[in-house]
């Protein structure tokens, strides 16, 4: 396996995120790290130079079969499965200390490997990964059963809730450490054992928990991380001994993969795409709403499951709402992510960017307006850059206006009135989030109604919290993660019968 020399990765860099990127990385199998069985590795990449940041181990079938044994011996009557929960609380709190204590390297990791500005890494992704875990923490010792008033005399019934298994949990790229976070939290909480894949666009901030985790007293196999490709993926899902997955990602394999769990009967809950609807009524603060929808859908660069990325303005303030957005949108920062001053960093991949600009490209051929950006940006960067984009439409057919982008792309209509745009808004396949700015709190809360969306936001748009539902209606997704929803799916029912 190649190590690319530390001193070519950027100036940047701290010293600790510096030494971990510079080292080999292998996968994690029962609390060793091995390299792949057929000794396949795939480069990972920095998204704002194209350049090759470190060498990772790919894992295949064979890597699949042994992570899933790993995690088998591990839970039930393995160290796992026989710990008390309190055990499970304290190592969990453990771990969310050690990320905190580390938070300058792991932003610094993801900031590279991903492409997202340092600051929003620390901010957003170790500071939410480390609330998640905390919030989870809480839950091992409240995880309880009940006795039921069955009508049958003589009977004592009790339910007992029991951890799933062994969970395959298949991340994407978007929020690494973050979708690891959301995933582990209630997989370790409920007392299941993990194989986790995270996207091969971005493998490293989850080999470097992986690791932290054995630090802090996990024992071997609890948490296993393998890295690799959609094959790496399709195999741990295809595997028979795995209890449940849990999948964050597209809608295509989305729908493959609870296809497949359907035939096996596997636990699964999905998180999938969105194409969500921004509503703005006519007596929003302008100024809030324009803000908001901003962040709304240029965020992370667009890279976001539930960016806001369909703006509905009413009529009457089309022109005053959309001049203001292109104006800021075209003022936004763009660069690497570890530079001082960016505000937007690239895209995640070559890929990606392509994708992007193939459906710009789309907008225009359709016959949608560009207000602003509609290209590739610092093109002798060797990175993957998008300018912020703006179209303008009265349609809502195109396929800019309902296919997910995953780019920072704001598709803009004007409407008449709230039955309008409610339906409008929930026209489509997709159901993940939906937002209304207003000052009136009879039609924020008879909108928030009507919408067909798993998160409303009022006012604001984007917050999440680990105590707070996030999943999505319709085709973005199956089931709920955070809060006890977010626990259930990890969790099974028994009920105890005995004759008294
Ligand atoms: P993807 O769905 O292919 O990748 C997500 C994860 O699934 C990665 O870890 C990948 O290795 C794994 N995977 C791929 N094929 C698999 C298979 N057949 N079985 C099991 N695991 C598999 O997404 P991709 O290609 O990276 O991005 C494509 C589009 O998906 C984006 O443009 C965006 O629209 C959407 N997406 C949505 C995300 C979300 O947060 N909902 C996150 C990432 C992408
Ligand atoms: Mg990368």
């Amino acid at each position: 396996m190649t190590t690319i020399s530390a001193d070519s990765l950027p100036d940047a860099l701290g010293a600790p995120a510096r030494d971990f990127i510079s080292r080999s990385h292998r996968l994690l199998i029962g609390g060793e790290q091995l390299e792949a069985a057929d000794g396949r590795t795939f480069s990972t990449l920095d998204p704002a130079s194209g350049r090759e940041i470190a060498e990772v181990a790919l894992g295949g079938a064979e890597d699949v079969a042994r992570a899933v044994a790993a995690a088998r011996d591990a839970f039930a009557s393995g160290p796992w499965g026989s710990m008390p929960a309190s055990g499970r609380e304290r190592l969990m709190h453990g771990l969310a200390d050690a990320l905190e204590a580390r938070a300058e390297e792991f932003a610094q990791i993801e900031s590279l490997d991903n492409g997202k500005p340092v600051g929003l890494a620390q901010y957003v992704d170790v500071n939410g990964a480390v609330g998640h875990l905390r919030y989870f923490a809480g839950w091992p010792t409240k995880i309880e059963g009940g006795v039921l008033p069955v009508s049958a005399p003589n009977m004592h019934v009790y339910t007992r809730r029991e951890p799933v298994g062994v969970c395959g949990q298949i991340i994407p790229w978007n929020f690494p450490l973050l979708m690891a976070a959301w995933k582990l939290g209630p997989a370790l909480a409920a007392g299941c054992t993990v194989v986790l894949k995270p996207a091969e666009q971005t493998p490293l901030s989850a080999l470097r928990l992986g690791e932290l985790a054995l630090e802090v007293g996990f024992p071997p196999g609890v948490l296993n991380v393998l890295t690799g490709d959609g094959e790496t993926g399709a195999a741990l899902v295809d595997h028979p001994d795995v209890d449940k997955i849990a999948f964050t990602g597209s809608t295509a394999v989305g729908r493959e993969i609870g296809a497949k769990a359907g035939r096996a009967l596997k636990r699964v809950t999905l998180e999938l795409g969105g194409k969500s609807p921004n509503v703005i009524l006519p007596d929003a603060d302008i100024e809030a709403a324009v803000k908001g929808s901003f962040q709304a859908i240029y965020f992370n660069s667009g890279q976001a499951c539930n960016a806001g990325s369909r703006l509905f303005v009413p009529a009457d303030r089309y022109d005053e709402v959309l001049s203001a957005l292109a104006e800021a949108a075209a003022a936004a920062q763009l660069g690497a992510g570890l530079d001082a001053g960016t505000q937007l960093g690239p895209l995640v991949s070559a890929e990606q960017q392509e994708r992007v600009l193939g459906y710009i490209a789309s907008g225009v051929e359709e016959g949608a307006e560009v207000l602003t950006g509609g290209e590739a940006a610092l093109t002798d960067s060797g990175g993957y850059f998008v300018a912020p984009t703006l179209f303008s439409t009265t349609s809502d057919e195109l396929r800019i206006s309902r296919e997910e982008i995953f780019g920072p792309v704001l598709v803009a209509s004007p409407y008449d009135t709230l039955e309008e745009v409610a339906e409008r808004a929930n026209a489509g396949e997709y159901g993940l989030a939906a937002g209304v700015w207003t000052r009136d709190v009879g039609n924020a809360h008879k909108l928030a109604a009507m919408l067909r969306a798993g998160m409303v936001y009022i006012n604001t748009w984007g917050a999440v919290d680990p105590s707070a539902p996030f999943g999505g209606f319709k085709a973005s997704g199956i089931g709920r993660e955070h809060g006890h929803d977010g626990l259930d799916a990890y969790l099974e029912s028994k009920t105890v019968w005995t004759a008294l």
